[in-house]
This record gives structure tokens, sequence and C-alpha cells, in this order.
């Protein structure tokens, strides 16, 4: 089996690199894809190799994680060279022809690519999925209204570096922290983050659309839709960045048909594969860590059909690498592989 990791040098490619070595993913041959940047860089021992057409055939599944527009160009070309391409960008997740799953939630529409392309979800709507199933399978889940505290790192590596170099010029003067924040917050540059992130929050991430939303946001009302299968799904989304390296957390409000008792809910959540019930979670000390943990599980003060609780997970882990090579881990355990190619 020849797998192909697209996008190898980033924060993503990094950790699906050690996933499908940790995980003793099937491969005879691994081949790394960048940019012309990286091209003849070796890592782990492989040189690193430019998107070309003569590069890409011959592969049996192909992970992608390089931005939307390297997989707009180029997941149809490995698909056609006989790759299932598993895509963990925006560009082809709401493709009608294209499954968007999450192992834990919706396996069985790995089946269901007509394309050779299987999407990776959003790292943010990822980890909500988890408890939601969990719950929507008891009580019937109608409404979220969800409010997330992303990390730096769901911008990449770049995210990640651009947070790191503003701790210390503002952390060297804590009185203008608290006396004068603006002039703090123009110390440095910001071109990743919509605002100096660090000592901050930030509550816009990404594009605003006509109604005030930005493309992050309408992200967790699409393709949770989507992956639950409930068109209707009332979404309420707010997607504010936070200075955390690794690890999203989402404040959920969730509305159900039938009333949820506080233990069976516990219950279900406990029950549910790689997902954890914990009191009080926080992003630093899940960065790392496979599961998906959910905690402050509580009943609504006024609306007896609804739970409040807060999720967290690695969003370089469960919200992207981790999943992707479970999709891949899934598309060879049921035979898929080398039946992708579109007919002609
Ligand atoms: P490179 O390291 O050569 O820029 P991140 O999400 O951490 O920013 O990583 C993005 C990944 O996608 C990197 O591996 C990056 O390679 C790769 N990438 C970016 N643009 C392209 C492109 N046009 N073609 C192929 N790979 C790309």
């Amino acid at each position: 089996m020849r797998v192909a990791v697209v996008g190898a040098t980033g924060a993503v490619g990094t950790v699906m690199r050690r996933l499908l070595r940790e995980r003793a993913f099937p491969a005879d041959e691994i081949v790394l894809f960048a940019s012309e940047r990286s091209a003849g860089k070796v890592v782990d021992g492989l040189t690193v190799q430019p998107l070309r057409d003569d590069t890409v055939t011959g592969f049996d599944i192909a992970l992608f994680s390089a931005g939307g527009s390297t997989s707009k160009a180029w997941a149809e070309r490995f698909a056609a060279g006989g790759a299932v391409v598993v895509d963990n960008s925006s560009a082809w997740r709401m493709d009608p022809d294209v499954p968007l799953i999450v192992a834990e939630v919706n396996p069985d529409a790995v089946e269901e690519t007509r394309k050779g392309i299987i999407a990776n979800p959003n790292c943010t709507t990822m980890v909500v999925m988890l408890p939601a199933k969990a719950l929507h399978d008891r009580f019937g889940l109608t409404a979220m209204v969800a409010t997330s505290f992303q990390a730096a790192g769901g911008a990449g590596q770049k995210g990640i570096d651009e947070l790191a170099d503003q701790v210390e010029p503002l952390a060297a003067d804590v009185d203008q922290l608290v006396n004068d924040g603006a002039a703090a917050a123009r110390k440095v540059e910001h071109t990743v983050h919509a605002n100096t992130l660090a000592f901050n929050v930030v509550p816009l991430l990404g594009t605003l659309n006509d109604q005030g939303y930005t493309d992050e946001e309408m992200k967790l009302q699409n393709e949770s839709r989507k992956i639950l299968s409930l068109p209707g799904l009332s979404v309420t989304p707010t997607c504010v960045r936070v200075p955390v390296m690794v690890g999203h957390s989402i404040a959920v409000r969730a509305t159900f048909e039938r009333e949820p008792g506080l233990d069976e809910a516990l219950e279900a959540l406990r029950a549910f594969p790689n997902l954890v019930v914990e009191e009080a979670p926080t992003p630093l000390e899940w960065a790392g860590r496979d599961e998906t943990v959910v905690g402050r599980v509580r009943r609504d003060l006024s609306d007896p059909h609804v739970l409040n609780f807060f999720v967290v997970g690695d969003n370089l882990l469960k919200g992207a690498a981790l999943n992707t090579v479970q999709i891949a881990e899934l598309v060879v355990e049921r035979g898929l592989v080398g039946s992708s190619a579109p007919a002609a």
C-alpha cells in the first residue's frame, strides 16, 4: 500500500506522520508532499516531494492537510490516479458526493464516497460531535448554541508561532497590560489572528458573511447537520480565538425532544467511544491526548429540555490528524482501497 501525506511539513501533517507510525498503519511506502518551498527537504528520512502530475499517481491512500486551495487543485488528481483521498481542508466537506466523517459518529458513511474523496470535519465541529451524538441517540437533539474557545494551533503552525512570538514582549510590561491594554496590543504584529492574541480573546475567526456570521461559525452549523444527518438542526455558533496553543473548547447549550435526565446523560457520555467525562476539563491538560473530554454537564436552570456542557479536544489530534488516520483505517478495514478510481 502506497500512502501520500500532502502538507507533511505542517502542524497537522507532522502529527499525521507520527500517528501513521505509532498506530502501525499498514503502509508499504509513505511519500511526503509539501509546497515547492519544502521540496527536497529530508523529513523522517524521506525527501519531500513537490505536487506534480508525474508524482501524484499510483497511491492507494492520500491524506491531505495543505489548505483548501491545494485540496481543490490536487485531491481529484490523486483520486483519478487510484487513491482514496482523506481531506482535512474545508474544500470538499459540503459536496453531496463526499462523505463527512467523525470515526465514532458516522463511520458507515465511508462507503458512500462517489468521488474517491472523504472529508474530515472542521476541528471545532469535530469535538462537539462526540457528546452531541451520544446525547442525540438518547434524547433527540433539536438545537445547539455553541460558543467556542479555539486554540492558536487551529490556524496551523503559523498560528502557534504568532502567539508564541507575542508572549514575551507583552509579559515584559505587566503594568501596561493592566493599565493600557490597547498600547500593549499594538506592540506586536498580527497577520494570522484577527487581533493580538497573547493575553487577549479575539471574537472573530474567519470572514464575516451578510448575516454577521463567520465562515468558521457557518461550518459549525452546516457540518453538524451533515454529520448527524439532521438537516433541520438549529445551530447558533460563536467562534472565539483564545491564547491557548493547542486544544479547542466549546460551551454547548443543547436542546432535546425528550427531557434529558442528568444521570442518563452522564451514562450515555461515559459509554461513548473515545469520550471521557471529567468535572472541569481544560485544553492545556488535554493537549496531546487522543480522547475528547466533556465536563460541566448540567441541566438548564429554566428549560427542562436543555443540557449545558463544556467539551474539550486536541484540535491537531482528534480535531484533525487523528480523525484523518482513523478514516484511513476504516477505508482499509472495509476493503475500499483500490476501488475508488472514478469511471473515466
Ligand atoms: P510548506 O511547509 O512547504 O509551506 P500549516 O497548516 O501548519 O500551515 O501547514 C500547511 C502545510 O501545507 C505545509 O506542509 C505546507 O508546506 C503545505 N502547503 C502549503 N501550500 C501548499 C501548496 N501550494 N502545495 C503543497 N503543499 C502546500
